[in-house]
């Protein structure tokens, strides 16, 4: 089966590596790179000699960015290519726009990579949720902070020298503001709960940063034998839902507190299956480009297949569901997390947020 890729950075060039050397199921006849960056007779400048070569069933986006990804993956779909993409930020942004535009052309759009580096967390949420309700995603989904947070965890370290060490050891951006922020963690928890729940996320929900816990934040909760990790967290009930991003509390023993350096969890629950979590590398270009593969290849056995995961606007959004106690600075409130984070936010403090019913 013949494929285009869009760009050729880090995850990109494994990919290439690993089909052009391991895998005769697919061919790459084209890698779209910018204007004078061509570097072999494969790479080209411009997307519509992909858009209109009918030999094309695949366009694979690995591009960085946001607004040329989500533009190609549009343009893709509408030439009646299959899509396969690692870009959580543009996959997010046009979510609702891309997964119809799939459906209506009967079209796969596949984006494992998206979440979890190799984790196969959006694989099985999608299974999952065949003969699941699936109640409760958390994830610990994003290597930097888990770097970060681990170190202080384990070696009672300090939060900058930590963020300079994530720096030199190229996990973290020059500007980390994407990970410790949590956007990078809110465009993931976001597609994770739509692939769960098979509804859009259209609300705004509660980003709370991991910049402002500090050693001395870390070794009070060591005492009482807890931790804390950076966790996507989402709930739902019935066509209710809820969801943000927060340092979350767990206890030290747990397997989540344990989650070393930079690898990712996705803890879901279901009604029947009850919990289940995956573990494995969240980022990293070998890894990262694996989950890509295996997208590919489920693109190519299902090709004849209608796509079975469809996205409804049934879904209410009700902060309400996700509740527990947050300690803001020195005091411990109880309420839900959008208005602990409102709190913190106001306050300017710290917030660790132990989950009502969150058993680790
Ligand atoms: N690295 C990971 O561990 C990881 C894990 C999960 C998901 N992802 C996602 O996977 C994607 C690729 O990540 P990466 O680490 O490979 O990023 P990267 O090394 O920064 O590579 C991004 C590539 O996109 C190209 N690009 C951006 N805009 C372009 C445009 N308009 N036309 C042509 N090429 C364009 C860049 O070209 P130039 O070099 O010319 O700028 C570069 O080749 C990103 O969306 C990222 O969020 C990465």
């Amino acid at each position: 089966m013949k494929i285009a890729v869009l760009g050729y950075g880090g995850v990109a060039q494994a990919f290439c590596k690993y089909i052009d050397e391991r895998d005769e199921e697919f061919e790459i006849k084209y890698i779209l790179r910018r204007p004078g960056k061509a570097t072999e007779p494969r790479m080209i400048e411009d997307i519509n000699q992909i858009l209109t070569d009918n030999e094309i069933m695949i366009v694979v986006d690995l591009l960085g960015g946001l607004d040329a990804s989500y533009q190609y993956m549009r343009q893709a779909l509408a030439a009646r290519k299959h899509v396969v993409t690692a870009n959580k930020a543009a996959l997010c942004y046009g979510f609702e726009e891309l997964t119809t535009l799939a459906d209506k052309g009967r079209l796969q759009l596949r984006y494992e990579a998206t979440c979890g580096g190799t984790v196969p967390i959006v694989a099985e949420l999608i299974s999952l949720s065949r003969c699941n309700e699936i109640d409760s995603v958390f994830g610990i989904l994003n290597g930097t902070t888990n770097f970060i947070l681990y170190k202080m965890f384990k070696e009672r370290a300090e939060f900058s020298d930590m963020l300079k060490e994530a720096q030199r050891l190229g996990y973290a951006e020059a500007d980390p503001t994407s990970d410790i922020g949590g956007f990078d963690v809110s465009n993931k928890i976001s597609i994770l709960s739509a692939s769960a729940y098979r509804g859009y996320i259209t609300k705004q929900f509660p980003v709370y940063g991991m910049d402002k816990i500090t050693k001395r934040l870390m070794d009070g909760f060591a005492v009482t034998g807890k931790t804390i990790k950076y966790m996507g967290v989402s709930k739902r009930c019935g066509n209710r839902y809820a969801l943000g991003v927060v340092p979350v509390v767990v206890n030290a023993g747990s397997i989540e507190a344990n989650v070393p350096l930079n690898y990712n969890m996705g803890i879901i629950h279901g009604d029947n299956c009850g919990d289940i979590k995956l573990y494995g590398q969240g980022a990293g270009g070998r890894p990262t480009a694996d989950a890509v593969v295996r997208d590919c290849h489920t693109v190519k056995e299902t090709i004849n297949v209608v796509p079975d995961y469809i996205f409804t606007n049934d879904l209410v959004y009700d902060p309400d569901l996700l509740t527990g106690t947050g300690y803001v600075g020195q005091e411990a409130i109880h309420g839900s997390l959008e208005h602990l984070v409102a709190i913190a936010k106001d306050r300017e403090v710290a917030l660790a947020f132990e989950i009502d019913g969150y058993i680790n």
